[in-house]
């Protein structure tokens, strides 16, 4: 067991393991059909979207509030190794959940309507808005301003400083529409809107 655990590859090969176990188990799923392939793809999805959405949330509540807490000859530790790690899972994860989400909503054949806001799929159409806007901040600002802000890309001491900034005050609006998108997100199979 601990031959699984202390390796991160094997604990997350070992949740798909045990998955598959619960799923033959439980033997009520037609693993051939249609229906189900179309689950299998909005499942990655919301897995994608959690690790996104995830690290978002680490960035906000635990991250940024805690910078100013940390003394300086320790602060490389988070720009030089975890902000930098978790950067890359962050836009990576934004993708996949991009790529999956739209996926989703062209096989189930509403992906015009629900980027029209028509009746019947408003509900997602408005979080699959919100979702693009947020990937759009992620990709386009907040990953250039971050590059600068950690010195991956070299730049002067205060453009580094207005590209940190730039990048927490966007992070903070993905926060923002991170709250509505959620809801929608759910509401279109839940009754919600
Ligand atoms: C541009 C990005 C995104 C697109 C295009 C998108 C698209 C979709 C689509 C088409 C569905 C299926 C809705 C349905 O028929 O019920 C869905 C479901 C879902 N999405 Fe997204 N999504 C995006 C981002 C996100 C993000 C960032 C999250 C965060 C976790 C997320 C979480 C969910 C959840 C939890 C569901 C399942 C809803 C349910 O079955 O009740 N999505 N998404």
């Amino acid at each position: 067991m601990a031959s699984i655990l202390t390796s991160l590859g094997r604990t997350v090969a070992a949740g798909f393991v045990l998955l598959i176990l619960i799923v033959l188990a439980a033997g009520s799923v037609d693993l051939a059909s249609d229906g189900w392939q179309r689950f299998v793809l909005r499942w990655l999805h919301v897995m994608s979207g959690i690790l996104w959405i995830g690290l978002l949330w680490y960035f906000n509540f635990v991250q940024i509030p805690s910078m100013p807490k940390i003394p300086d000859e320790h602060k490389p530790a988070i720009g030089k190794v975890i902000a930098p790690t978790a950067l890359f899972w962050f836009r990576w994860a934004a993708a996949a959940t991009v790529v999956l989400g739209l996926l989703t909503a062209i096989i189930n054949g509403y992906a015009h309507q629900a980027f029209t806001l028509q009746p019947g799929v408003q509900a997602i159409g408005i979080g699959m808005w919100l979702a693009l806007i947020m990937a759009f901040n992620v990709w386009f600002i907040i990953w250039p301003n971050q590059k600068k802000a950690l010195g991956i890309v070299a730049v002067e001491a205060d453009a580094k400083a207005k590209a940190a900034r730039t990048a927490m005050l966007t992070s903070r609006i993905n926060t923002l529409l991170s709250v509505p998108m959620l809801y929608m997100m759910v509401a279109q199979q839940n009754g919600g809107l």
